[in-house]
């Protein structure tokens, strides 16, 4: 199944190494992301997996809650978690699926069958609140994710969930914003009390409403 920016992010129910869970009610009202691996015991991978539990307080700082996935099953899982702490120094906390029957990696799509007919690809699902799939970004194996973005794109979702901006290119969290096309310029200047400032009528910059 195709899985798309605006869709229902599947629920489901899965083994994982914290128990089993049932995805909803892990999320809860919070917002989530699903990180696929491509398998265990591979080197980028561990490298990710130790990245996500360092920025746990970032994380939980968003009202994030992370999962991991992969499509190997609990006992690999668990052995693989020692090493994860012990080369990245940390401890992983977060749920990994133990995907082996494949079944949610195919609720989401993250088998490519042209990339590799058994691993999943390395993607990362963004999920609001309401469970809408806000973001998905997919990477081939050989490429690790850039979690200073992953914790950006987060910054971007849920500021524009609330006003109506949009963030420009290489946006950072405290930097001006841009009015989103919708409002006009005589109810931009009443919405955003703090000024905004005209490029063209279509370039509005106004600084971050919520900072
Ligand atoms: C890795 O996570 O290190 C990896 C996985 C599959 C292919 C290449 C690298």
């Amino acid at each position: 199944m195709s899985l798309r920016l605006g869709d229902t992010a599947p629920n489901f129910q899965a083994k994982t190494t914290v128990g089993d869970i049932d995805f909803y009610e892990y999320l809860g009202n919070s917002w989530g992301i699903l990180f696929s691996h491509p398998a265990d015991y591979t080197p980028v991978c561990t490298t990710e997996l130790g990245k996500t539990a360092l920025l746990q307080d970032e994380f939980a700082q968003r009202n994030v809650k992370v999962l991991a996935l992969s499509v190997d099953p609990l006992d690999k899982h668990l052995g693989w978690i020692n090493d994860i702490n012990e080369t990245q120094h940390v401890k992983v906390g977060f749920p990994i699926i133990a995907d082996d029957d494949r079944k949610v990696a195919l609720l989401y799509d993250f088998i490519h069958p042209n990339a590799s007919a058994t691993a999943t690809v390395r993607s990362l699902v963004i999920i609001a609140p309401d469970k809408t799939v806000k973001l998905i970004i997919t990477y081939p194996a050989s490429t690790g994710r850039n979690f200073v973005e992953v914790l950006r794109v987060v910054d971007s979702l849920q500021l524009t969930a609330n006003y109506s901006v949009a963030t420009p290119a290489d946006w950072k969290e405290g930097e001006d914003v841009i009015v989103v096309p919708a409002v006009s310029t005589e109810d931009a200047i009443k919405k955003f009390p703090k000024g905004v400032k005209v490029v063209k009528p279509y370039l509005r910059y106004t600084p971050q409403p919520n900072k």
